[in-house]
């Protein structure tokens, strides 16, 4: 959707690039040889233009009645200026442009296609913060899954995603791309995300390339705004932001985009300390990096080069292989090797790195295999894909209140249905949603329809953004003929997402006052929560007497939805990143520092604000059951540990409650006393389990010196000798603790 409004922006770097069709000799230089004669041979053959257009990706058209090749792509295409397309699938399409490759050029190198599968192609999953909710790492290795599979039958080689970004700032739209706040689970996450797209390995046609993004600390925007400036000590950044792209780098991501944002004042994109220092001499990255968008043209825009050919100059010399719809390189790059300021081998190292993906997806031999369409009408939205859905969506979904066990529903109660989110479909598929379309999601209204639950009457009550409260009498005589009102309100899709910043993070519009209207009549009030990122809703907290929070849950969202409200699915997610009570707290986030004077109710000179708690509303880890659960106080099978040992905790945990249920355990630990401050809880464990009413499970918990270690006084990783607590509770703020020493 965004796309569209860049088109103007690809119009004019197409007819510039078209500009560039003379041809130079193939290059003399000696390339480095890979160890692969196939891809030595044919950089032999090419030319230094043909060498740049595998190094340049466009965007295609996506016009209301379908995709569209424009002349000048099909030119840049033929002529070798454009090896690498996005925003192109469908089988049909990406069969027409690969024809034009691998028939009507000189070297006949087959297209790569790449697209934005975030939470889905067609069948869409919940968005990857709800999905992270479910602390499921097999169900979202699955949603990945399941987005390859259909991706790659439609043509598709490569998704932009996992976006493996830490979120700390619900003011930053983006977050609802993002695992959340924490660094641990967001590594867990990122590694089931790279596993699920690329599959068996690449080369497979239901796997596709997985690209982690934003490399670096994207997340981080100053003020929460996107495209801002970041800024933050090296320590932070190694320890919080760092290790996500580090574990989709290790569990095999092929490709890396680089970010946006600037990094220690060098924007990502030029910057050879996170390019080439550490992604490829730390982390051995062998994939090759594409440019978020234009990239490399928005450096002159920050202030570090003069002019687009400087800029090209900058990013292939730090690190950039291709180069997304800057056209920068097609523009400059031949000139910039001629005049001797970007050398040969440069250019060499990143096709060799491009061409050996394209290599090993099995193009050469095929340039077709994963445009099928006999593949592509078997899998996508088929009945095991929309299942699937419907029980990520379900897990995806945090019960952060429920008064008076008001839920879950019976199938005798009556229920109005409110709200301006009651009955959409395209807001429930959210942002980022690839291919997928409202039309093939199940409404709200529809899911309870299919649960048996047919609401006695339904009413808009308000739209999403506007005070206009002239719906409110509907929704009134909506509610008076129920017993319970359930109330479906928060964010439309587009809220949330690239460029959706937002100051406010409240449930916006007349929606507040439609609650508290309807909280008038006396009737119990469900209110169902969809967003795309935490959101300050206390209100809603004391006057709502249930609050399901679902996200945008997808395709399936009505059923998942109807699934959570009926009992037939016990709510199990817990949030992972904390809701503030106002945006006045933000950063709010469960592993900050103690600082020097801790929160004390009791003492004015301590951390503190005058006028708010510290606490946010909900925090991290959080999340309700229609069962409850007890823990025990923990155990350690012993109460010092050396270097190069492991100990193991122990826990008890009881459902306490009338139904079976499963519960996200979750281990932290405090370093008491470090060479340098240290959070004061920090997650190192979690285990999912299901426990059935009364049952009691002993939960176990190995830990070794790694757990332990952080980046120290000399910035080296490691662990110091000295005294831990940890505790393992159903959220980050419990407090039954077992003490611990490392030798
Ligand atoms: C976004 C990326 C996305 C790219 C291609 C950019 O604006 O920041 O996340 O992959 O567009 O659609």
């Amino acid at each position: 959707m965004q796309h569209l409004l860049k088109s103007t922006t690809v119009v004019f770097c197409l007819l510039l690039s078209m500009t560039l069709q003379a041809q130079t000799k193939p290059a003399k230089t000696k390339p480095k040889p890979t160890g692969d004669p196939r891809i030595e041979k044919l950089l032999a053959k090419m030319t230094l233009e043909e060498k740049i257009g595998q190094m340049t990706l466009y965007t295609t058209d996506w016009e209301s009645t379908g995709p569209t090749i424009r002349d000048g792509y099909k030119n840049d295409i033929r002529s070798g200026n454009c090896g690498a397309l996005f925003n192109s699938h469908t089988v049909p399409f990406t069969r027409e442009l690969q024809r034009i490759a691998v028939e009507e050029t000189r070297l006949k190198i087959p297209l790569l296609f790449g697209y934005d599968v975030i939470h889905g192609y067609k069948t869409i999953f919940p968005i990857p913060l709800g999905e992270a909710a479910s602390w499921d790492l097999d169900a979202i290795e699955r949603s990945a899954r399941i987005a390859a599979t259909e991706a790659a039958a439609s043509g598709l080689h490569w998704t932009f995603a996992p976006m493996v970004d830490i979120g700390r700032d619900p003011r930053w739209g983006r977050v609802m791309e993002g695992a959340g706040e924490d660094t641990y689970l967001g590594c867990r996450i990122a590694e089931a995300r790279v596993r699920g797209f690329q599959g068996k390995g690449i080369g497979n046609t239901d796997a596709v390339i997985a690209c982690v993004k934003h490399y670096a600390a994207y997340g981080a925007p100053i003020g929460g705004r996107d495209y801002n400036t970041v800024d933050m000590s090296e320590r932070f950044f190694r320890e919080y932001y760092l290790p996500p792209y580090k574990a989709a780098v290790q569990a095999g991501a092929m490709t890396v985009m680089a970010s946006f944002n600037d990094y220690d004042g060098v924007p990502a994109t030029g910057n050879k300390y996170l390019l080439q220092h550490i992604l490829r001499d730390e982390w051995a990255f062998k994939g090759f990096v594409v440019t978020d968008y234009t990239g490399i043209n928005e450096m002159v825009k920050h202030g570090v080069v003069p002019d687009d050919k400087a800029a090209g100059e900058l990013a292939v010399q730090a690190g950039i292989d291709m180069d997304m719809q800057g056209a920068v390189y097609q523009r400059f790059l031949a000139q910039s090797v001629k005049e001797g300021k970007v050398k040969m081998a440069q250019i060499d190292e990143a096709v060799r790195r491009i061409l050996a993906l394209k290599f090993q997806l099995g193009l050469f031999e095929d340039p077709y295999k994963f445009s099928n369409a006999q593949r592509a009408q078997a899998t996508i939205l088929s009945p095991e894909n929309r299942a699937a859905a419907r029980d990520v969506a379900r897990k995806s979904m945090v019960l952060l209140k429920n008064a008076n066990q008001v839920l879950p529903l019976n199938k005798q109660q009556k229920i109005a249905l409110i709200g301006p989110l009651a009955e959409t479909k395209n807001d429930l598929i959210g942002n980022w949603s690839g291919a997928g379309s409202g039309a093939d999601c199940v409404s709200l209204l529809e899911g309870l329809q299919n649960a048996g639950m047919k609401p006695v009457a339904v009413a808009k009550g308000c739209a999403i953004d506007s005070e206009d409260q002239s719906g409110f009498k509907a929704a009134l005589d909506a509610a008076a003929q129920a017993d319970v009102v359930v109330l479906a309100i928060g964010e439309r899709a587009d809220m949330s997402g690239e460029a959706a910043s937002r100051a406010y993070i409240t449930v916006p519009g007349a929606q507040e006052a439609l609650l508290t209207a309807l909280k008038a009549t006396g009737k119990p009030v469900v209110v169902v929560l969809m967003n795309g990122r935490p959101l300050t809703i206390p209100n809603i907290d004391r006057q709502a007497d249930a609050i399901l929070e679902t996200w945008w849950s997808g395709t399936e969202a009505g059923n998942a939805i109807a699934d959570v409200l009926s009992g037939a699915y016990n709510p199990s997610g817990k949030l992972t990143m904390s809701f503030p009570r106002t945006t006045g707290q933000i950063p709010v986030y469960y592993n900050h520092k103690s600082a020097g004077r801790p929160f004390d109710p009791n003492s004015k000179w301590t951390t503190k604000y005058i006028d708010e708690a510290n606490a946010p509303l909900y925090a991290f880890g959080y999340g309700l059951s229609y069962t409850s659960f007890k823990y025990g106080v923990p155990t350690a099978s012993k109460t010092a540990f050396k270097k190069g040992e492991s100990i193991v905790i122990s826990v008890e945990l009881t459902n306490t409650g009338n139904v079976d249920g499963e519960e996200v355990a979750q281990l932290y630990i405090h370093d008491l006393v470090g060479s340098v401050t240290r959070p004061v809880r920090e997650l190192k464990a979690f285990q999912k389990v299901m426990l059935r009413k009364g049952e009691t499970k002993t939960l176990t918990f190995t830990l070794s010196d790694k757990d332990f270690s952080f980046f120290k006084q000399n910035m080296k990783f490691g662990s110091e000798p000295g005294d831990f607590e940890i505790t393992v509770g159903g959220n980050s703020d419990t407090d039954n603790v077992v003490r611990v020493s490392l030798k």
